[in-house]
C-alpha cells in the first residue's frame, strides 16, 4: 500500500506548520492545510520589503538579535530590555522569518503586525523616546500594507 505524493506532500506540510499553531488550537480542531507554496511567495516578499524595516524597529526586542544601546550599562536597564525581549518573543519572534514563531496563526500573525504598526502601537513609546527614528514611518507603512494585504490573499 502506497499512499499518493499529494498526500504524503500533504501530511509534511501540516506536520511543519503544526507549531505554528501551537498555542492557539488547543483542541486540535481542523486547521486549515495553508499552502506551503504561499508560505514560501510570502517570506520571499517579507525578506526582500519589510524585513529591512524590521531588523531596524523591531529587532532589538522582537529576535535574538538584540543590539544593547549606550543606556544599557546604566543600573539595571540591560534587565529590563532583555525580560521586554523575552516578553516580546512570547507573543511575536522575528529571529527566522515568516511565518514568525509565536501564539498566533500566520493570519493572526499578519492582523497583528498591520494593526501594531497602524496604530503606531509597536514599536513602543517607551522605545521610540530612546531610539531616535525608530517610529514606522508613511513610507514604510505603505510597505508593510501593502505586503500584508497580498500576504492575506495568498492565504485565503
Ligand atoms: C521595546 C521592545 C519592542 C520593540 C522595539 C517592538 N516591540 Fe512589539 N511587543 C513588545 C512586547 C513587550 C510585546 C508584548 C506585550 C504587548 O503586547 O505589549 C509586543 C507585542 C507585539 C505584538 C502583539 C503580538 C501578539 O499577537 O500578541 C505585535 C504584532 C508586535 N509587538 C509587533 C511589533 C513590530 C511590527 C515592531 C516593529 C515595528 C515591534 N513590535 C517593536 C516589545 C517590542
Amino acid at each position: 500500500m502506497s499512499l499518493p505524493k499529494s498526500a504524503i506532500i500533504a501530511i509534511l506540510s501540516l506536520l511543519s506548520l503544526g507549531y505554528a499553531f501551537a498555542h492557539k488550537n488547543h483542541a486540535h480542531q481542523k486547521a486549515e492545510p495553508i499552502e506551503v507554496s504561499a508560505l514560501k511567495t510570502i517570506n520571499s516578499a517579507y525578506v526582500r520589503d519589510v524585513k529591512p524595516i524590521f531588523q531596524k524597529k523591531c529587532f532589538d526586542c522582537h529576535s535574538d538579535l538584540t543590539r544593547y544601546p549606550w543606556y544599557s550599562n546604566l543600573p539595571g536597564a540591560k534587565e529590563l530590555i532583555e525580560s521586554d525581549s523575552q516578553e516580546a518573543k512570547r507573543h511575536l519572534d522575528f529571529s527566522s522569518d515568516f511565518p514568525f514563531k509565536g501564539h498566533g496563526s500566520p493570519k493572526e500573525d499578519l492582523e497583528e503586525v498591520l494593526r501594531s504598526v497602524e496604530s503606531n502601537e509597536m514599536p513602543p513609546f517607551r522605545y521610540r523616546i530612546l531610539h531616535r527614528g525608530s517610529k514606522v514611518t508613511p513610507e514604510e507603512k505603505t510597505i508593510i500594507r501593502a505586503w500584508a494585504a497580498e500576504s492575506q490573499k495568498l492565504l485565503k
